[in-house]
């Protein structure tokens, strides 16, 4: 009977962007990281199967519209500009805004008001908050923006001084100060919340995966992941 309930169990086209540690990154050509282990334990108890995608940020949500994916999760901040166009669900995640310069640079939060370049990752509410707050307001000249794909990229083009510094969330600055030769030199307090996407109106798969996220809050499993990655 297992077996064929396990043969009949859907699978779910799960897309990210794996350039988000500890959230969502590649290692030995693995999906791995916070996220990634959150929605396949949210699977298990749903009972469904899921197969990853990697993607640009910005095409999460086009792909989702598309149906080309069914779930995103790539600690993606809930706005109210992304849930005119897709579903949310429950919180799992809080964080800020970090700026980033390299490790051996004395360059200090006023980077970011001025003539230096700043790297965001195209889409993100880092973008969006750079945009708004600096470009917009003439604090930054919009060719002092760089936007990339990926944060990988962005990182590269920092450490070989192709910009000066990068805008990108709290918890995976964190990471990037402890694992390569980069430091953080402000904090832009946005409380933003993570949460996973589904098209909208596809309310069967947000419950599902609403309850299973309290059945894992309830069971202590979740603290089990924020204990492993964090
Ligand atoms: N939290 C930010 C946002 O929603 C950045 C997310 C970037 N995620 C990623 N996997 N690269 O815009």
């Amino acid at each position: 009977l297992l077996v064929s309930v396990l043969a009949l169990a859907k699978t779910y086209t799960v897309g990210t962007s794996a350039d988000f540690p500890p959230f969502e990154y590649i290692e030995n050509g693995q999906f791995v990281g916070f996220d990634m282990d959150l929605i396949r334990e949210i699977a298990k108890i749903a009972g469904f199967e899921v197969k990853f995608v990697d993607m640009s940020f910005d095409s999460l949500i086009p792909a989702l519209r598309a149906g080309q994916i069914d779930i995103a999760i790539a600690g993606m901040t809930i706005t109210e500009e992304r849930k005119q166009v897709v579903d949310f669900s429950i919180p799992y995640w809080t964080a800020d805004q970090s700026v980033i310069v390299k490790a051996d640079s004395n360059l200090s939060i006023t980077v970011l008001f001025g003539k230096y370049r700043i790297g965001v990752q195209t889409g993100t509410t880092g973008d969006l908050w750079c945009t708004e707050e600096l470009v917009k307001k003439g604090i930054l000249p919009e060719k002092n923006l760089k936007r990339y794909d990926t944060f990988v990229l962005a990182l590269t083009d920092l450490l070989n001084g192709n910009i000066d510094a990068i805008v990108l969330d709290s918890p995976v600055a964190n990471r990037f100060a402890a694992t390569k030769p980069v430091k953080i030199v402000g904090i832009i307090v946005t409380g933003e919340q993570y949460g996973i996407a589904v098209k909208k109106g596809n309310t069967d798969l947000l419950k599902a995966i609403n309850e299973a996220l309290k059945v894992l809050q309830e069971t202590g499993k979740l603290a089990e992941l924020i204990d492993k990655y964090f």
